[in-house]
C-alpha cells in the first residue's frame, strides 16, 4: 500500500483541486452471478455555482454514482474506490460518521420518490426542523421558524399550519417541495438532485426546477441533475455527463454536447429524445439493441455491441481496445472513441445533425 496521502488542496499534476472532484470512482458489487461494475472509472469535476447534468440510459450508473458522492454505499457490500474530493475533503476514506456530518450541512439531495426520505411516522415540519438541527447550533424554536420559512420559499401554501401534517397528508408535488425545503434548509454547497421531477405533471416539473435554480443561484452552489430530460438538460445545465455502461462517453459544456457533440452513443441518445429547439416534427429513433451486460462488460469499447459506426476503424479495435477519453473540439470536451477527432466532428455535420 502506498504511503504517500494525497493532498487535499492540490492534484498530483499541480493543479489546484476543483470544489468537488471525483477521480476514476468504481463501484462494483459482487453477486452471486458475477460481480456487477455498475460504475468504473468515472472522473469529473465541478466547480460551486455550476450545474453538471449526467444523463444515459436507465442502468448507467447515474444514481449508483450519486450515492457514491454522499457516501451512502457505505456499511453496504459495495466496493468502493478511487477518490471523491468535496471541498477538500475525501469523502470514499473518511469515516461513515465523518460523511454523516457533511450530509444535509454541506452536501443536500433530492430523490425521484420523496416517501424514500420522509419518514411517514413524523411530521413534515419536524423532520425540516430536525434536519436544520442536527448541523446547527439554535433553539427548537428558532428551528421550526426556519423550516415554516422554507416551506413558504418552496411554494407550500399555509406553511405554519402544513407544518404539522404528515406526509401522506402531502400530494407528490407538494411531498416533493418539502423534501428539496429539507435538502435545502442546511443551505447545502453541493445539491444533487437525482430524477427529481420524473414523477410529477409538467406544471410542477418546471416550477421545481425553477425553485433548484433560484437557490443554486442565491447560495451559489454546485448542482448535480439526474435526468432522462434532454431538454431540462439543454434549460439548466452548464455542463453535461453522458453515461454509458458504469462509464463517461461524452462530457463538455451543455453547448457543445447538444451542437457539436462527437460520440456515437450520444448521437443516439439525441436521436432518441425530443429537441424543443427545433420547429418541425421529426421522427424519434430508438437506440437499437440493449444496454450491455454490467457483469460481462464487452472488452474494447463499451458501447461496440451497439454502435453502428465501428467500421470506421481499423480493424477490431472497437472490439478488443477500450478507447482513452481524449479532447475533443474544445478544451472541456472529452470524447472516449476510436474515431479520429476530425472525422468524428465531419460525421455529426454531414450525416447526423441534418438528420435530426
Ligand atoms: N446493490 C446493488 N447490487 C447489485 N447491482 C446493483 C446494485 N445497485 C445498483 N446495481 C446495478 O447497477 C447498475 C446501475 O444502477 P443505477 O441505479 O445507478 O442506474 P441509473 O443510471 O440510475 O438508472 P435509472 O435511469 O433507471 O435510474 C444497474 O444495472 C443496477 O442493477
Ligand atoms: S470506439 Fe468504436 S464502438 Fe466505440 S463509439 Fe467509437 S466507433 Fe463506436
Ligand atoms: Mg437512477
Amino acid at each position: 500500500m502506498s504511503t504517500t496521502l494525497p493532498s487535499p488542496a492540490v492534484r498530483p499534476d499541480g493543479r489546484k483541486r476543483a470544489f468537488l472532484e471525483v477521480n476514476d470512482l468504481r463501484v462494483h458489487f459482487p453477486t452471486a452471478d458475477g460481480v456487477v461494475k455498475s460504475v468504473d472509472g468515472l472522473s469529473f469535476e465541478l466547480e460551486r455555482g455550476e450545474i453538471l447534468g449526467i444523463v444515459g440510459e436507465s442502468g448507467s450508473g447515474k444514481s449508483v454514482t450519486s450515492l457514491a458522492i454522499l457516501g451512502l454505499h457505505k456499511g453496504s457490500n459495495a466496493e468502493v474506490t478511487g477518490e471523491i474530493w468535496l471541498d477538500g475533503r475525501e469523502i470514499i476514506a473518511a469515516t461513515e460518521e465523518e460523511v454523516r456530518d457533511l450530509r444535509g450541512s454541506e452536501m443536500g439531495m433530492i430523490f425521484q420518490d420523496p416517501l424514500s426520505s420522509l419518514h411517514p411516522f413524523y411530521t413534515v415540519g419536524a423532520q425540516i426542523s430536525e434536519a436544520y438541527l442536527v448541523h446547527t447550533k439554535v433553539s427548537k424554536k428558532e428551528a421550526r421558524a426556519e423550516a415554516i420559512r422554507m416551506l413558504e420559499k418552496v411554494g407550500i401554501p399555509n406553511a405554519p399550519s402544513r407544518y404539522n401534517d404528515y406526509p401522506h397528508q402531502f400530494s407528490g408535488g407538494m411531498r416533493q417541495r418539502a423534501m428539496i425545503a429539507m435538502a435545502l434548509i442546511c443551505k447545502p454547497r453541493l445539491l444533487i438532485a437525482d430524477e427529481p421531477t420524473t414523477a410529477l405533471d409538467v406544471t410542477v416539473q418546471a416550477q421545481i426546477l425553477e425553485l433548484i435554480k433560484q437557490l443554486h443561484d442565491e447560495l451559489n452552489s454546485a448542482v448535480i441533475l439526474i435526468t432522462h430530460d434532454l431538454g431540462v438538460v439543454a434549460e439548466t445545465c452548464d455542463k453535461v455527463l453522458v453515461m454509458y455502461g458504469g462509464q463517461c462517453v461524452e462530457t463538455g459544456p451543455v453547448d457543445e454536447i447538444f451542437y457539436a457533440p462527437e460520440m456515437p452513443y450520444t448521437w443516439g441518445l439525441l436521436r432518441s429524445m425530443p429537441r424543443m429547439d427545433r420547429d418541425r416534427q421529426t421522427r424519434l429513433t430508438p437506440i437499437p439493441g440493449s444496454p450491455p451486460s454490467l457483469i460481462n462488460v464487452p472488452s474494447g469499447c463499451v458501447f461496440n455491441t451497439r454502435c453502428p459506426f465501428t467500421d470506421r476503424v481499423d480493424g477490431d479495435k472497437c472490439r478488443t481496445v477500450h478507447p482513452n477519453l481524449e479532447q475533443g473540439a474544445t478544451p472541456g470536451h472529452a470524447v472516449r472513441c476510436h474515431i479520429p477527432a476530425a472525422q468524428r466532428q465531419e460525421i455529426w455535420l454531414t450525416e447526423i445533425s441534418p438528420s435530426l
